[in-house]
């Protein structure tokens, strides 16, 4: 069961003046996808970066066997069209944006897929899920915001866990390979209860990146999957 599950670092929290040296690290520790937070100070009210960031950092998530690990782009942009196309030129394996921040939502997915991307929808803490009633058929990857978008470090919101379970059981209906992200507040002490929930896939950048020893919180939380 363990296998299924993925551990994507965010590295918003990484140390910024030796980004390139925190992806490496961080894969050789054995993170599953790199999470990718870009901000605008316009969707959300703070600045990270931006596509020319990502390709300078593909070449560097790979493992030391040569795969490569997926960049897992998490848009919290306003528009999303051209911000999207422009992560898929710079190496985006998985592209994800929230859906109150575009007019078209199919459109954009269709654009993302077009680019020869996978395509996710991310939902805030207060967005319902009605337009996954439209939308599973199309999409790769449903991420479930747990903290409010904008900020790392932030208290893991409760009422999370009752979305990642509405989200699995429409996953299930639907039976195409979805995957179930869940992004913010995740540690050691609570994965466990968020994949008894239903998320197959878990960002964590404070948890990983705040700690000394990256192998052993990325062994840790995986120890806590397993039991
Ligand atoms: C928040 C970002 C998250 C953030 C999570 O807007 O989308 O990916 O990095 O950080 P932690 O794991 O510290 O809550
Ligand atoms: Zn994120």
């Amino acid at each position: 069961m363990s296998k299924t599950h993925r551990i994507a670092p965010s590295i918003l929290s990484a140390d910024f003046a030796r980004l390139g040296d925190e992806v490496k690290n961080v894969v050789a520790a054995g993170a599953d996808w790199i999470h990718f937070d870009v901000m605008d100070n316009h969707y959300v009210p703070n600045l990270t970066f931006g596509p020319m960031i990502c390709s300078a950092l593909k070449p560097h998530a790979k493992t030391a066997a040569g795969t490569a690990v997926p960049i897992d782009v998490h848009l919290m942009v306003q528009p999303v069209d051209a911000l999207a196309q422009a992560f898929a030129d710079a190496g985006a394996d998985f592209i994800s944006f929230h859906p109150d921040a575009t007019p078209h939502v199919h459109r954009s997915v269709q654009a993302i897929k077009a680019r020869g991307c996978k395509a996710g929808l991310v939902f805030n803490p207060a967005a319902g899920l009605e337009v996954l009633d439209w939308m599973i058929e199309e999409i790769d990857l449903v991420l479930i915001m747990s903290v409010n978008p904008g900020f790392g470090g932030q208290s893991f919101i409760e009422s999370a866990l009752r979305k990642i379970e509405d989200a699995r059981r429409r996953i299930d209906a639907c039976g195409k390979d979805i995957r179930l992200e869940v992004d913010g507040g995740i540690k050691s002490d609570n994965i466990a209860r968020v994949a008894a929930a239903g998320a197959d896939t878990f960002v964590a950048g404070s948890a990983i990146f705040g700690k000394p020893d990256y192998k052993a919180v990325i062994d840790s939380m995986r120890g806590e999957l397993a039991r």
